[in-house]
């Protein structure tokens, strides 16, 4: 089992540049189901999801091909519209194939997702909106199974909660169902706005992304396309705290500032200097970070669950002590416990976190519990004096492409065992 090894307490120094959205390419990715054509799609992170999503797009029939950071589809032939228990264990996300599969087929099977290392994540409000749209479904045995007897039919749908998946999913059902769908209280994520750029870039009609009531009018046919996905706003996150926490002054290429402008504002609060010049960014450290007094995660453009395990870190060796509050996933603490081995005084009460601040980490043998919160483990084993041995790290590369040769190109000492 390969394990990531960290001598750390170095100073970093560059540049680097930021990868793809995961959170933007899954999506994407699923929606070329729906057109029968080859797509492009570029600006695409070499990460295991993105692998993950390319089986399934296999498995259902559709011809895919990588180059470099090119992933090619070819949609023209579904043969399929099930998606195995394996390949839904591969990827909680694969759940976001279900509204493109019941849009290009008419029909879906799919295990249910069921839990996953951030605590229980139903899909209830994914399939109340299908139903609205007209499909049945029924749940067997673990499988739900998706029929529409008739057509996908455009309809109101108002989330309960602005669930990025389920709006993402709506999206991707409705584009090309017949009539108008609207969905309030929609999810504001940068992400939701890609996918429906990529979608209308094909010939969809989406508007109103970004804000809380989006609009799709159905259309019959999408048309081949190329998109290039936006940059992955929590990878930036991980850089800019990986730069906070060893004192050092980084320079990051291919960020969207505006799509981070909650967590840039809590790095300044924290005593970084933030400069943005375009899609780049300097990140100049303080002698000592700065306490930040609460925090609270959000939906967007609230502060990220995402960037809370980084956050969390580069607080536990501030001056003081802070709060976070994670009001978004129920289990998003569990790499808390790691981080304490490493030296870190962070105490837990429910959804809370209390992190005193310390002046030192000190290397240990830890192990990744979730794709942020190895990301944060990471993060604090730079910072830590010497050598921190990370294992279970394949919850990482779901997310990030190349982290060990991107930290060690910025002077990192860093190298996968
Ligand atoms: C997406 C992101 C994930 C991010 C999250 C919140 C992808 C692939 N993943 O996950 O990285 O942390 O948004 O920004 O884009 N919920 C329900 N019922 C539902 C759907 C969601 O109760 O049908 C609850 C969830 O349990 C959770 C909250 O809503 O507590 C947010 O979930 P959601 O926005 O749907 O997140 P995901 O799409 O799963």
């Amino acid at each position: 089992m390969a394990e990531i090894l960290i001598n750390g307490n170095k100073k970093l120094t560059g540049k680097i540049s930021v990868q793809g959205a995961k959170n933007s390419v899954l999506p994407i990715l699923a929606g070329t189901l729906l057109i029968k054509g080859e797509c492009e799609i570029h600006n695409c992170p070499n990460i295991s999801d993105v692998d993950a999503s390319v089986k399934i797009l296999e498995a259902l029939g559709c011809k895919c091909s990588k180059q470099n950071d090119c992933v090619t589809v070819d949609a023209s032939c579904v043969t399929d519209y099930k998606i195995s228990e394996d390949l839904m264990r591969e990827m909680r996300s694969s759940v976001m194939f279900l509204g493109a599969i019941i849009g290009r087929m008419g029909k879906a099977v799919i295990s249910n997702p069921g839990g996953c290392e951030l605590g229980p994540r139903p899909i209830d409000l994914h399939l109340l909106a299908l139903q609205k749209m007209g499909v049945q479904i029924t749940e067997e045995h673990g499988f739900l199974y998706c029929d529409v007897p008739n057509r996908l039919n455009g309809t109101e749908i108002h989330l309960s909660f602005p669930s990025v998946g389920a709006t993402e999913n709506i999206i991707l059902a409705a584009v090309t169902a017949s009539g108008t769908t609207v969905i309030h209280n929609a999810a504001k994520e940068p992400e939701i706005s890609d996918l429906a750029d990529f979608l209308n870039s094909a010939g969809a009609k989406i508007c109103g992304c970004g804000s809380d009531t989006i609009y799709i009018e159905g259309v019959k046919n999408l048309h081949a396309t190329s998109h290039s996905i936006i940059p992955d706003r929590i990878v930036a996150a991980t850089y800019i705290s990986a730069a906070a926490v060893t004192g050092s002054e980084i320079y990051l290429d291919n960020v969207m500032p505006s799509h981070m402008v909650s967590c840039l504002s809590l790095f300044k609060e924290s005593g970084c200097d933030i400069v943005v010049c375009g899609k780049r960014l300097k990140v100049i450290p303080p002698k000592r970070l700065q306490r930040i007094p609460t925090v609270r995660s959000l939906v967007h453009p609230g502060f990220p669950t995402d960037a809370g395990p980084l956050m969390i870190t580069m607080l536990s060796l501030a001056d003081g002590t802070s709060i976070f509050v994670e009001n978004i996933f129920e289990n998003r603490f569990r790499y808390v416990g790691e981080l304490n081995r490493l030296g870190a005084n962070i105490k837990i009460q429910g959804k809370t976190a209390i992190i005193e601040g310390v002046p030192k980490l000190w290397g240990a043998s830890c192990k990744c519990t979730d794709l942020r919160g190895g990301a944060a483990i990471v993060v604090a084993a730079l910072a830590a004096e010497g050598q921190t041995v990370i294992g279970e790290i394949s919850h990482i590369l779901r997310g990030y492409d190349d982290i060990v040769g991107n930290l060690s190109s910025l002077g990192a000492d860093i190298k996968i065992i």
